[in-house]
């Protein structure tokens, strides 16, 4: 197991930074009311619309929430993040909790990606970021919208070219909600690592293909398991999009993904509305627990994927 990095170190200005009650490895970065609200008016002449269409002012907004944390907030995220002990990050702004402010939410949100990287184009939305929504009925082509059932440890960005360092998941309603926690994963967590790592089948180049509302469109090659600038695990995997091409591929993967979900390690992670979940995601797995049914049932949430664009997060892995 990776050594724990003390927190106690960083200095903070207008949050607070304490470890989680899940795990010592999930960080819990809460923004003081005022900050929040000083943040709010000093962006509060960017609509959301012009964050959409001008990518620089995605970074301005990071600025300026960095610049109310007096410059402490930036080099914080941009550390945590590539710190493989910890990289996973319940980011709460207070007095950010109603469906009305949903707009604010994703203002917010925007500066601490925009902190430490820049947030990928989303097919899906064709936004920087997306919007969406859970329901009782569904009837879409992948389990992302699916309540009744678990939605199974993965990656983000296993079937697209751009690099996925990070995902940012955020929570903006929640109606009528019992179950559907956050579950995580940290790789170091997960007991049978070394035994999936090592086998040959890990290195393998397998195809990845998405269903029509992803709309990527072609496929992918890539192995489920690559190295780190240091030699350490990283994985890019997701059960639903994986084509394996024969017998051995389909039942090694079948196997691990068997190991995954009944490892011991695995969290499950309240997210209340207008709090995010911020993980790296190379050394970070994560998935959604079921939920029970309910007619009235309602949840929103927005995602960002994106890369790290700070010269200290540089050193990060690469999928091929
Ligand atoms: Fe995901």
């Amino acid at each position: 197991m990776t050594a724990l990095t003390p927190i106690s170190q960083f200095v903070t200005d207008g949050f607070t930074l304490t470890r989680s009650q899940q795990s010592p490895r999930l960080l819990t970065l809460t923004f003081e009311e005022k900050t929040v609200s000083a943040f709010l008016e000093a962006v509060a002449e960017w609509p959301i619309q012009a964050l959409e269409y001008k990518s620089m002012l995605r970074f301005r907004v990071a600025k300026l929430l960095d610049d109310l944390c007096n410059n402490t907030l930036q080099p914080l995220l941009v550390s945590m993040l590539v710190d493989r002990s910890t990289g996973g990050l319940l980011v709460t702004p207070e007095g950010l909790d109603r469906v009305e402010q949903a707009d604010e939410m994703v203002k917010f949100a925007t500066a601490v990606a925009h902190c430490f990287g820049r947030s990928n184009f989303d097919a899906m939305s064709g936004q920087y970021y997306a919007r969406f929504v859970v329901q009782n009925v569904d009837n879409s082509d992948s389990y992302l919208r699916q309540p009744h059932r678990v939605m199974e440890l993965h990656n983000d960005g296993t079937f697209v070219e751009q690099d996925t360092d990070y995902v940012l998941m955020m929570k903006i309603d929640e109606q009528n909600m019992e179950g559907g926690n956050s579950l995580l994963l940290h790789l170091d967590d997960w007991k049978d690592l070394d035994r999936f790592f090592s086998h040959p089948m890990a290195r393998r180049e397998m195809r990845w293909s998405s269903p029509p509302s992803k709309n990527v469109g072609h496929d992918v090659y890539h192995s489920v398991f690559n190295i780190d600038a240091e030699g350490r695990p990283v994985m890019s995997y997701i059960d639903q999009f994986v084509q394996p091409r024969d017998f051995e591929e389909g039942n090694w993967l079948t196997e691990m993904s068997e190991s995954l979900e009944s490892s011991e390690a695995r969290l499950s992670v309240p997210v209340p509305v207008g709090s995010f979940l911020l993980i790296n995601n190379h050394f970070w797995l994560h998935g959604r627990d079921r939920f029970t049914p309910h007619p009235d049932l309602r949840r929103e949430l927005m995602r960002q994927r994106g890369y790290f664009t700070h010269k200290q997060t540089l050193a990060n892995p690469k999928h091929t």
